[in-house]
């Protein structure tokens, strides 16, 4: 798939992908500058695609690579002469720096973690990053640096460890620095990133959610005109903003589909089919097949075939659904950004393969329709502003995510409805608390999970013997690492009395402390 299909009129930052876990993140810097941005892959970039796209600005991404591992990276040295700005971050600056004549080698201090650069050199790419003793905190994660400087480039910022830190040449706009900006521990990161854009590339604003709404509701409609569309509604961020989006662009030719697995939040169903249906006057076809997903999760308890037969039966039912209708030619879906994005293809890896994730991606193949994808050039944080910008109420657009396998997955062992009672009444409680305590929209997600452990309590004078609740709570940018929320001794023992008081079933509650890696957000 060729990435510049859409937006080829949008001026854009365009950044080359070399596999580093932090691409998304500069993507979404800019964009919360306001500027458009797109991610490509480094062997998959020609230089008619940077010419023919509006691009205004390069920025090389970090990489987990060794810059003399030739044969593994591609680099057309042709991008230096187009009198486009480049910034290269980390690898990015390495692979620059090698290529305009400079030396890489391997570091003899390895830097990871925090680290205080110093201002060698004015420049207008570090306008308002400094503190008054010329210095700042930035982030470093590299263990190769920069040994000589490129021909005609100049040192603008050194760290103890490494010299060429941050270098320009200023003349051809072309700058390099081994820390990252994009990440929130490097303190005015987003200051270089900024006059990067504004300064240097010159660009102006041109990406809002209100702009987008509108664009999108007109794309819709050019792509649909008349027919009609179906959408598999689960009452998560991602399609609740593509219903209310397309029944803003089509109106009641929109058909959504929303089954209940029985593995939902507690009151769930009742809160998607009075919102859709009673207040946003959405066609809603409400399945309840409970029953059924209950009858095949039994005695299963392998994460991995849990995962298979919710995947496998959902997709079923909705398509025995779907075929009742009529005429349907497209299939509506949430598809976002970070789906599309190929970064893995660098090392190899794959981390979406730890789990086979649930959606209904394996839907159109076998019922011959077109997908409708508005969202696929947007991030998460982005599809809430456009929700927020639709109307969307803020309980539906701020939610944490919610997995397509439910509760299933977060109830390690076998699944029965007693158990997806109690789990449902001690997550109430904790999402409640979180709420009431100003918490919720300061951690990515939460929830109680049910291990299939029983323990021995005491409650007044008698013994029990009942299972042991585990919260988790993180912190994160997009789910691909996290870290645990700190809360306070009185916020835990609140919740962990509220929930042994309040449910039979548990008499322990325990508190996850790993972060992703190693552990993973989900229990299974
Ligand atoms: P993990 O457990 O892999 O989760 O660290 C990362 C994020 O993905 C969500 N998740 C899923 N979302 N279908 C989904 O739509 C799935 O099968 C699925 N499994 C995990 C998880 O809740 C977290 O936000």
């Amino acid at each position: 798939m060729l990435i510049m299909d859409l937006e080829k009129n949008l001026t854009k930052i365009l950044i080359i992908d070399y596999g580093s876990q932090f691409t998304q993140l500069i993507a979404r810097r800019i964009r919360e500058l306001g500027v458009y941005s797109r991610i490509i892959s480094h062997n998959k970039i020609k230089l008619k695609d940077i010419l023919n796209n509006n691009v205004g600005g390069l920025i090389l991404s970090g990489g987990p690579l060794n810059v003399y591992q030739s044969n593994k990276i591609k680099f057309d040295k042709r991008i230096f002469n187009l009198g486009i700005p480049i910034l290269g971050i980390c690898f990015g600056h390495q692979i620059l720096s090698k290529n305009l004549g400079g030396k890489v080698k391997g570091s003899k201090y390895r830097e990871f973690g925090l680290a205080t650069i110093k201002k060698k050199n004015k420049s207008l790419l570090t306008r308002g990053f400094f503190n008054n003793k010329n210095t700042c905190n930035v982030w470093m994660s590299h263990s190769d640096e920069v040994s000589k400087l490129p021909k005609a480039f100049s040192v603008i910022a050194s760290t103890n460890n490494s010299k060429f830190a941050m270098i320009e040449n200023y003349k051809k706009k072309i700058f390099g620095i081994q820390f990252h900006p994009e990440v929130t521990h490097t303190k005015n990161g987003k200051k270089i990133l900024s006059n990067f854009v504004f300064s240097i590339c010159k660009l102006k604003r041109n990406w809002s959610s209100k702009q987008q709404k509108t664009k999108l509701i007109k794309q819709v409609k050019n792509q649909v005109k008349n027919s009609k569309v179906i959408c598999a509604l689960s009452g998560g961020v991602d399609s609740s903003v593509v219903a209310k989006l397309l029944k803003e662009a089509i109106g009641n030719k929109l058909i959504c589909i929303f089954v209940n697995t029985g593995l939902l939040r507690k009151a769930e169903e009742k809160q998607v089919v009075s919102t859709f249906k009673k207040k946003l006057k959405i066609n809603l076809i409400y399945v309840n097949a409970k029953n059924i997903f209950l009858s095949k999760l039994k005695n299963v308890s392998d994460p991995e075939k849990k995962r298979k037969i919710i995947g496998n039966l959902f997709i079923k039912i909705f398509e025995k659904h779907a075929r009742k209708i009529k005429k349907i030619k497209f299939l509506a879906q949430g598809t976002l950004y970070p789906d599309l994005i190929e970064s893995k293809s660098v090392t190899g890896s794959q981390t979406s393969k730890i789990k086979s994730h649930h959606n209904v991606g394996g839907l159109p193949k076998k019922m011959k329709l077109q997908l409708v994808e508005p969202l696929k050039y947007l991030f998460k944080d982005e599809v809430r502003k456009l929700g927020l910008e639709l109307k969307l109420g803020k309980e539906i657009v701020l939610r944490h995510p919610f997995p397509g396998p439910g509760l299933a997955i977060r109830m390690p062992g076998t699944i029965t409805d007693k158990k997806i009672k109690i789990l449902q009444e001690a997550d109430y409680i904790f999402i409640r608390e979180l709420k009431k305590h100003n918490l919720y929209n300061k951690i990515w997600q939460a929830y109680a999970a049910l291990l299939p452990v029983k323990t021995v309590g005491v409650m007044g004078d008698n013994r029990t013997y009942e299972y042991i609740c585990l919260l988790r709570a993180i912190t994160s940018e997009d789910g691909m690492t996290a870290d645990f929320f700190n809360f306070n001794k009185n916020f835990m023992q609140l919740v962990s009395n509220k929930i042994i008081n309040n449910i039979r079933g548990i008499n322990r509650v325990v508190y996850d402390v790993t972060s992703k890696p190693p552990s993973t957000i989900e229990l299974e």
